[in-house]
């Protein structure tokens, strides 16, 4: 692995992470990054750190550009401990005249490392350092996704440094958006944005207010701490952040589900069957236990209706409905449709529960849940048929 040169004396010298698999419950297929930026000018600066256990890949990286003891400042732009795992052992080192970090950053960095002798400088949107050629202006972006959360902008370069906000789960040589299919990188970057920033689209919007309108600071580059660097169109992830914000959906439908003997999964194809009576042709069929719930997640993301169903277990629903619809709430899917469905042996509450999921959600439903008693046959599944054509005439 080797360093980025991204503009003159500005690198990329992080970690590329090519198996982990898990991200606390987010499956990444294709592993991540561990993004953290150098400039070095009169004064160097290193932009956050590396994950626990990518220490040596990062200060291979610091030593192809400068000895690691030369760097002046640190600037904390996010403490989650996939970009501050390394700082103690970096502050260690580098021994930084300071510590840059945001009024809530400090208080995170005390609670996560116990060390109120290190050399903070709390800093507010608008604060400016002045490295010598260039400018580091700071922007807070309180939960995106975190309370200390901010952005660092430098202007000369017309680069933004932007935390999590951007990025992909990713692993990769290739460091720049050109230099990998656009299709596949708006796909993690959409995995990304539903699995980590959904809930937060009201102060995703407000941020693109400010950093993406006429008039905002001029971007030429978005360098995010995961994934790959917005070089060549960072209008696409711009616009893309766009269009997730405001939960667009397309005519398509999710239908979510876990069966016991194949029951609810045969009212699924039969809901599938309605839905394509009145012409929705986007359909996702996503079994709860084939399917991870950081995907589901994704597929929700666009789509117009979710419908879900369960067999009822225990007067509840199958337990792998009960994770992704927790985790799904947490996200707060909106502008959708709903609608809910199961089979049952004898009471049969699956679907009440399902229902007070969607209720939760905010998501209104389309028509009346379906309950069918042990297997369905041919006229009772008519009853899901109507409720796909229920769903896709709101839709
Ligand atoms: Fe990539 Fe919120 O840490």
């Amino acid at each position: 692995m080797k360093t980025t040169e991204i503009r003159p004396d500005i690198f990329w010298v992080g970690a590329v992470d090519w198996n982990n698999r898990d991200f606390h419950g987010y499956s990444i297929k294709k592993g991540t990054t561990y993004n953290a930026y150098l400039i070095r000018d009169e004064k160097t600066v290193l932009f956050d750190t590396v994950r626990q256990g990518f220490k040596s890949d990062l200060l291979h990286n610091l030593h192809q550009v400068i000895a690691p003891e030369k760097i002046d400042y640190i600037v904390v732009n996010h403490v989650e401990l996939d970009h501050s795992g390394c700082l103690p052992e970096l502050v260690e080192l580098i021994k930084p005249e300071k510590i840059f970090c945001s009024p809530m950053g400090h208080k995170v960095l005390l609670e996560h490392f116990h060390r109120p002798d290190w050399p903070y400088q709390v800093v507010k949107t608008g604060d400016e350092i002045k490295l010598g050629k260039r400018t580091v202006r700071f922007i807070e972006t309180r939960m995106l996704h975190w309370p200390d959360s901010m952005f660092s902008y430098i202007p000369e370069e017309k680069l933004l440094i932007s935390s999590d906000a951007f990025g992909q789960h990713w692993a990769t040589s290739e460091r720049f958006d050109d230099q990998v299919e656009e299709s596949e990188l708006l796909a993690h970057a959409a995995k990304y944005y539903a699995n980590i920033l959904l809930l937060y689209s009201p102060l995703v919007q407000k941020l693109l207010a400010e950093v993406a309108a006429p008039g905002g600071p001029a971007v030429e580059i978005i360098a995010p701490d995961h994934g790959l660097i917005w070089r060549r169109n960072p209008g696409a992830i711009i616009d893309a952040y766009g269009r997730w914000s405001r939960q667009e959906s397309r005519r398509k439908a999710v239908i979510v589900y876990d069966t016991m003997w194949h029951s609810t999964e045969k009212m699924a194809r039969a809901v599938e069957s309605g839905l394509q009576q009145e012409g929705i042709e986007e359909i996702r069929l996503l079994h709860a236990r084939k399917n991870h719930r950081s995907d589901i997640m994704t597929e929700v993301l666009d789509a117009r209706a979710l419908i879900l169903g369960s067999a009822t277990l225990n007067n509840n629903i199958m337990p792998a409905m009960a994770d992704v619809l927790t985790y799904m709430k947490g996200l707060r899917p909106k502008e959708k449709i709903g609608a809910a469905f199961g089979s049952y042996g004898w009471s049969g509450e699956a679907v009440k529960h399902l229902q007070a999921f969607l209720d939760e959600m905010g998501i209104p439903a389309a028509g009346e849940g379906v309950r069918i008693k042990n297997v369905p046959g041919h006229d009772s599944l008519k009853a899901c048929v109507e409720l796909g054509r229920a769903v896709a005439k709101a839709m």
